[in-house]
């Protein structure tokens, strides 16, 4: 005789509704509104990689690589292009999948009409505010968020002006001037700051809270703060510095994300354990934060990365599931479907731990079911069961 739960398995596959899980499934049953990925048009090009950025279980949420860049987006003054975009907005919109929109001011990848044009400070604040005024507009209601400015500051927490056009023609003025335009042209989308190297509590991330600060003063809203977290695996550390970086955020009353995380291990000697502890050191602090709504990786396949010499994703370029998939699974901790019902997330994998000749971090996973990651704590911490699918490093 069948039991209850083969009966319902059945009727569920037979309806088509096989239990929901993946690496989003997983972020929204702890909270968070997305677990995404950047995408490109080449990537969606490849539909072997395709297949896999369409799995919304996985993938909840989009930003493009380069498409809506500015030189992409208004290759010459007043003239927009929006295919290679909008292709991607349509795949979102057709996965269900929102879109965090990157990015509209930028020093890099501008036009060189824009930086070779020698405007005078009034006429490049209104070529800004056209261009945002066009580029949200035609976003409007598609964009949970907008990434309105990228990289205003130096490493020492400073407005950046060497190199950047914005900062060196407007001055620090261009920042709530832009996150003020893009307001005005959709009101409800959430409004970032996004920059780099501000992961952990530091003289950037400072600048990053002063920027924020002045943003408000200014009288403009701002919602977000973006930690684009491009990392390395093995100084990741602990899951602490994280939380409270993005705390002292969230006391300045913005929500914040990992926008552009990868966690780079060279090709030619990767060590994929100690990135999936890395990996899982990222979502477990993310999962700690409330403030804290999604993470999103820069690309998902090692096939297409930005970084040379480098397998940093969670895919690997045979575009096979790696350590760090099941990683971020159980960091994220187990999904609201019973786990019976749950599809097996990888078949390649050992179903434990044991990976050797690395150290998880103090916060990080150290074992589980599923897990393959390091599962000796860097001392004094102790490995501790949590529950079948987590033992952390306290
Ligand atoms: C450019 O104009 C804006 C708006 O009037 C002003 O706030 C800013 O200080 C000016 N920048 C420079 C370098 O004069
Ligand atoms: C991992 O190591 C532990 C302790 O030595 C052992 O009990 C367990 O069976 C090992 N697991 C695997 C999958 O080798």
């Amino acid at each position: 005789m069948a039991t209850l739960k083969e009966i319902l398995f059945t009727s569920l596959t037979a309806a088509g509704l096989v239990a929901a899980d993946g690496l989003n499934a997983r972020a929204v049953a702890a909270g968070k509104k997305y677990f995404g990925t950047e995408i490109s048009t080449i990537v969606m090009a490849d539909s072997s990689a395709n297949a896999i950025a369409k799995n919304s279980q996985d993938f909840g949420q989009y930003t493009c690589e380069n498409e809506m860049k500015f030189d992409a987006l208004e290759p010459s003054r007043g003239t927009f292009s929006y295919t290679s975009a909008d292709k991607i907005v349509a795949q979102a919109q057709a996965n269900g999948q929102i879109m965090r929109c990157h990015n509209l001011v930028w020093h890099s990848q501008v036009p060189s009409w824009v930086t070779n044009g020698k405007f005078d400070n009034a006429t490049l604040i209104s070529i800004m505010k056209n261009h945002i005024a066009n580029v949200v507009g035609h976003y409007k209601g598609k964009c949970y968020a907008w990434d309105v400015v990228n990289e205003a500051l130096n490493e020492d927490g400073s407005y950046r002006t060497s190199g950047s056009i914005w900062g060196s023609t407007i001055g620090p003025a261009f920042i709530p001037i832009a996150f003020a335009a893009a307001a005005a042209a959709d009101p409800t989308a959430k409004l970032y700051y996004n920059d780099y190297n501000c992961d952990k509590p530091g003289s950037k991330a400072t600048g990053a809270q002063n920027l924020i600060k002045m943003v408000k003063q200014y009288g403009a809203p701002i919602h977000g703060f973006g930690m684009q977290g491009h990392m390395t695996a093995g100084q990741v550390g602990s899951a602490s510095q994280y939380v409270t970086n993005m705390r002292a955020f969230a006391n300045l009353g913005v929500e914040v994300a990992f926008t552009e995380l990868d966690i780079s291990t060279p090709s030619s000697s990767p060590n994929f354990a100690q990135q999936a502890t890395d990996y899982a050191t990222i979502v477990s602090a993310c999962k700690q934060v409330s403030a804290c709504v999604g993470i999103t990786t820069w690309g998902f396949t090692d096939k297409y990365t930005w970084i040379s010499n480098s397998y940093p994703l969670i895919w690997d370029t045979s575009l096979q599931k790696k350590a760090a998939y099941n990683a971020i699974l159980n960091a994220w901790g187990s999904s609201s479907t019973p786990t019976s019902l749950a599809a097996p997330t990888s078949t390649s994998q050992a179903s434990s731990g044991n990976a050797t000749g690395c150290t998880a971090a103090h916060y990080a996973q150290c074992g589980g079911q599923g897990y393959s990651g390091c599962t000796v704590c860097e001392s004094p911490y102790t490995c501790k069961y949590s529950n079948d699918w987590y033992s952390q490093c306290l």
